[in-house]
C-alpha cells in the first residue's frame, strides 16, 4: 500500500487535516443517512442487561476510552471503568462472567491491549473492539470488530485515529443510551445531529493555522507545559500533553482543572504556559476560576474556547477560537487545536514529527 505525504510537509499534518473526510466517513458507516438513527452490527451481548462495560487501552486510544467513559455514564447510564491495558491484566480486576469487555486500538497489535483482551477472553468476558486495522490480531479475536474508517496512519503520534475511535465510541454510547431506555428517537437524533457537525467545525478549525503557530513559537521556549480541562474535556488535557511530549519533547501534563489546587498549582511561575480546554459549557465557570488562580500567580494562560476573551476574567497569552459546538462532541472538536499545537510547536523546534525518538507506532512488546 502506497501513501504519501500529498501537499503536506509531513504524514501528521496530512492525517490531522484528513479528519474532517474521516469522521464523516465512520459516521456514515454507522448512521442510517435517512432517518439519523444508529445502526450498528449485531452485538454479541444487551446493552440493557450488562451491569458494566470495561475498557482498556494504551496510549492516545486509552484516552478515547476515558471521553466514552462520560458519554457511557451520561447517555446510558452505563458504568463503565477504564484502564490502561497493562494495568488491567495485573490488578487482579473483578471481571464478572459474561461481562463485556472493550479494547480500543488503532494497529490492532499493540501487546499490552492484546494481552489485555486474552486475559478478559480468559475470565468469561465478551470481546468487543474498535480498531482502525481490521486485518489485525486484536480484531481477530474480538466478538465483534467496530472498525475506525481513518485509513493508514503512519504518523506514530495518533491523530486521525483518535477522532475516529471517538466517533464510533460516541455512536455505541447512543446506541447503549437506546437499549437502555435512557434515551429516545429524539434525544438521539440530537445527538446524531451534533455528531454530523463535526465535519464542518473541523474544516473551519484547519482553515486557518496562524494562531498555532503563534503558539507555537511560545510554547517552544518553555521546559513545561500544563493542560487543564473538566469532565469529558479531562481526558483530552492529558491527550494534549501526550501528543506534545511525544513530538515536541516539552514536558507536558494534563490534569482535571479542579485538582490544579491540590499540588500542581505549586508549579505555577511566569515561566510557565497553561492550557485551558474550556468550551462555554455548564463548566466554564468552574474552568474559569481556576485560570484565575494561574493568573494571579504570574502563570501564562492560553485558552482554547468558544468564548470571547472578556469571559475570561484575567488576561490571556492566547485565545485559540473554537466554534461554538453541542459539548457533547466538544472532545472531537478540541481534539484539532491540541494536535494542532503541538505540531506547530514541534515542527519550529525541528523535531523529527513523523518518527519521534524512542517511539514506535505499534508497540508489540509489552
Ligand atoms: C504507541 C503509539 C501511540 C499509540 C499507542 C497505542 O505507543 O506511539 O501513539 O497511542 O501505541 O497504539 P494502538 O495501535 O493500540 O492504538
Amino acid at each position: 500500500l502506497l501513501v504519501d505525504k500529498g501537499n503536506h510537509r509531513h504524514f501528521m499534518a496530512k492525517e490531522i487535516h484528513e479528519q474532517p473526510e474521516v469522521v464523516g466517513h465512520t459516521l456514515a458507516s454507522l448512521v442510517r443517512f435517512d432517518t439519523d438513527e444508529i445502526e450498528l452490527p449485531e452485538l454479541p451481548f444487551d446493552f440493557a442487561e450488562i451491569p458494566r462495560l470495561t475498557i482498556s487501552a494504551c496510549g492516545t486510544a486509552y484516552y478515547a476510552g476515558l471521553v466514552a467513559k462520560y458519554w457511557f455514564e451520561r447517555w446510558a447510564r452505563l458504568p463503565v471503568e477504564v484502564d490502561i491495558a497493562s494495568e488491567l491484566r495485573y490488578r487482579d480486576a473483578v471481571l464478572d462472567e459474561g461481562g463485556v469487555s472493550l479494547f480500543i486500538s488503532q494497529s490492532g497489535e499493540t501487546a499490552d491491549t492484546l494481552a489485555t483482551l486474552r486475559h478478559c477472553r480468559e475470565h468469561g468476558q465478551k470481546i468487543i473492539s474498535v480498531v482502525n486495522v481490521t486485518e489485525s490480531s486484536i480484531a481477530r479475536e474480538s466478538d465483534l470488530v467496530l472498525p475506525t474508517l481513518a485509513g493508514p496512519e503512519i504518523g506514530v503520534a495518533s491523530t486521525k485515529a483518535f477522532t475516529a475511535q471517538l466517533t464510533v465510541l460516541a455512536c455505541l454510547a447512543i446506541a447503549a443510551g437506546k437499549a437502555r431506555g435512557v434515551i429516545d428517537e429524539a434525544r438521539e437524533k440530537e445527538l446524531v445531529g451534533a455528531l454530523n457537525e463535526v465535519p464542518r467545525h473541523m474544516a473551519t478549525l484547519l482553515r486557518d493555522e496562524v494562531p498555532y503557530e503563534e503558539i507555537g513559537h511560545a510554547l517552544s521556549k518553555a521546559d513545561d507545559v500544563l493542560y487543564l480541562g473538566r469532565g469529558q474535556n479531562f481526558p483530552l488535557a492529558m491527550e494534549g500533553a501526550l501528543k506534545l511530549k511525544e513530538i515536541s519533547y516539552i514536558h507536558a501534563e494534563g490534569y482535571a482543572a479542579g485538582e490544579l489546587k491540590h499540588g500542581p498549582i505549586a508549579l505555577i511561575d511566569e515561566k510557565m504556559p497553561v492550557i485551558v480546554i474550556a468550551p462555554r459549557d455548564g463548566l466554564f465557570d468552574k474552568t474559569v476560576s481556576n485560570m484565575q488562580e494561574v493568573a494571579a500567580r504570574g502563570g501564562q494562560i492560553i485558552l482554547i474556547s468558544d468564548a470571547e476573551s472578556g469571559e475570561a476574567g484575567c488576561a490571556l497569552d492566547g485565545l485559540l477560537h473554537v466554534p461554538p459546538v453541542d459539548p457533547f462532541v466538544a472532545p472531537l472538536v478540541y481534539a484539532i487545536p491540541i494536535q494542532l499545537i503541538a505540531y506547530h510547536t514541534a515542527t519550529l523546534m525541528g523535531t523529527d514529527v513523523d518518527q519521534p525518538r524512542n517511539l514506535a507506532k505499534s508497540v508489540t512488546v509489552e
